[in-house]
């Protein structure tokens, strides 16, 4: 399949197609992702939840993100890999982020990084922009302010907050990026932002009117059975799935009905004259 680029996205949004892009955070799940025909991949910092088991992203570290995007690139994915930046990368100023930026690309494979928030970021991304890596900018619920925020809020509600979101979505494609997500954002404004700006919005719980659609891998999925926010819609039950495999391996092992010959080796026939009393499979290969 041909490999995706970060103007290929902004092609798409110009021809009216809807991105489609998942998070992946290893090299198994990134090779399924891929395989199911995504535009993007996204190594987000939601590995520090689903992954890690934290509370929040605020503890993942760049070497973190290091670790978990190349895995991803080990799959060779034909869609983009986008890298997040980490708490403490653009939080530091565009030197930071930009030295953050280039490890994240030159050793472990990202082809673009996101930066969250605006105003004081925007140069971190036009720092980064500049030295000619694709970067995402991030609008709304960005998680890594949650408690600036007081929680994991629906952000944009008010007039003037939305006017403001409005003003950063234009400055952030001013300063280079080449997509932004809009996180928990009322669907009207998303739609706005979207008819403002000419590179495409990946929405995440920000309504339809976005240009395309991002989720995390084991919400869409169902692994994490007590947590389903609003805008997540299950296509499996992952949990529920795998809990009930996992028990049927534990039922039979202790049955004893696992593993059954064809999962077992035989000796050679120099052996088994050797131990009469051995049991074993007749053959394999
Ligand atoms: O960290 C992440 O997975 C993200 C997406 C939810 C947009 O930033």
């Amino acid at each position: 399949m041909k490999k995706t680029t970060a103007p290929d996205l902004i092609e798409l949004k110009r021809r009216g197609e809807r991105i489609v892009v998942l998070t992946a955070y290893d090299y198994t799940t990134a090779r399924i992702v891929d395989g199911a025909g995504v535009d993007a991949l996204l190594v987000g910092d939601s590995l520090g939840m689903v992954i890690q088991g934290h509370e929040t992203t605020l503890p993942v570290s760049l070497d973190d993100l290091l670790y978990h995007t190349r895995c991803v690139a080990r799959a060779k994915p034909s869609a983009l890999l986008v890298a997040d930046l980490p708490f403490g990368t653009f939080q530091r100023g565009p030197e930071a982020t930009l030295d953050a930026s280039i490890r994240l690309v030159q050793e472990a494979g990202a082809e673009a990084v996101k930066i969250e928030g605006a105003e004081d970021r925007l140069l971190c991304i036009e720092r980064v922009a500049k030295a000619d890596i694709p970067v995402w900018g991030h609008l709304g619920l960005t998680p890594q302010s949650v408690h600036a925020f007081g929680g994991y809020l629906v952000q944009g509600r008010d007039d003037i907050d939305a006017r403001r979101m409005v003003d950063a979505a234009r400055k952030i494609e001013a300063a280079g990026a080449s997509a932004m997500v809009l996180e928990c954002i009322p669907a009207g404004l998303a739609e706005e932002i979207t008819g403002n700006v000419g590179i495409p919005t990946i929405g995440i719980g920000a309504g339809p009117g976005c240009d395309g659609q991002v989720l995390v891998f084991h919400d869409l999925l169902g692994f994490i059975a007590d947590f389903q926010p609003r805008f997540v819609k299950r296509y499996a039950e992952g949990a529920t799935l795998l809990g009930e495999a996992l028990r049927r391996f534990a039922d039979e092992v202790r049955s004893g009905e696992f593993p059954a010959s064809e999962h077992s080796f035989s000796m050679s026939p120099r052996q088994r004259e050797s131990t009469p009393n051995a049991a074993g499979p007749d053959g394999d290969s």
